[in-house]
């Protein structure tokens, strides 16, 4: 079973109580959840494997850690998953980055795809799949099918809020997932929105409804 973590460093608490805020005006909302996908791919790096290398300084030669083992790409669900992909980035600029765009059908809850383009070498990559909201978690196994019908092993998630419910569903649809979150929410309306969770991440980031 995949992990979850959940990120509860002060710092993104105090800034995931104003991204909630429904007074929040869109710039305001896109600047702070940029600030909270930074401190976040702080925690979800916390991991990653080191090696050591010998460094000379003005002074002496000395062993120094280096980043080693995979390299990385960033996978943001379109379009919400657009808003925390620099705030990552800003930490990881050497990742490259594929986009898979999925909405999700405001009837059925389905997620629709609608387009996928990752890097050539993704397989060889460590992937963290980006996007502010974990609800049913129908768009979240959508994009991590895509990815492992591609090849791809090394999968982590990452989101703002999540309901029980799809953290839930992803650990059973994809176990091998450890999933990293701001937030545990209750749970979802009847409509699938996290309660009390955010409201609507990609109308809030865009400024449309
Ligand atoms: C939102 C959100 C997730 C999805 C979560 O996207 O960004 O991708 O819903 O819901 P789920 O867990 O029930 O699948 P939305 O479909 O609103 O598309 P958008 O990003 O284009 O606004
Ligand atoms: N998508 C959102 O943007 N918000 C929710 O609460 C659920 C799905």
């Amino acid at each position: 079973m995949g992990k979850l973590v959940i990120c509860d460093h002060p710092l993104i608490q105090h800034k995931l109580t104003f991204i909630r805020d429904m007074r929040t005006n869109t710039k305001d909302f896109r600047e702070l959840v940029d600030e909270v996908a930074t401190l976040m791919a702080y925690e979800i790096t916390r991991s990653i494997p080191l090696e050591s290398i010998s460094v000379q300084t003005p002074v002496a030669e000395t062993e120094g850690k280096v980043i080693s083992g995979r390299m990385l790409g960033l996978i943001p669900i379109l379009r919400a998953g657009l808003g925390m992909l620099d705030g990552v980035v800003k930490l990881l600029p050497a990742a490259k980055v594929g986009h898979v765009g999925l909405f999700r059908d405001p009837e059925t809850l389905q997620p629709v795809e609608y387009y996928t383009k990752l890097p050539t070498d993704v397989t060889e990559r460590e992937l963290i799949v980006i996007d502010p909201m974990l609800a049913t978690g129908g768009s979240a196994i959508a994009a991590i099918d895509v990815l492992k019908k591609r090849g791809c092993t090394q999968i982590k998630m990452m989101n703002l809020v999540a309901a029980p419910e799809g953290v839930k569903a992803v650990q059973e649809a994809h176990p091998d997932v450890d999933i990293y979150v701001a937030a545990l929410d209750k749970g979802l309306d009847d409509h699938g929105y996290i309660i009390p969770g955010l409201g609507d991440a990609g109308d809030r980031l865009y400024g449309t409804k």
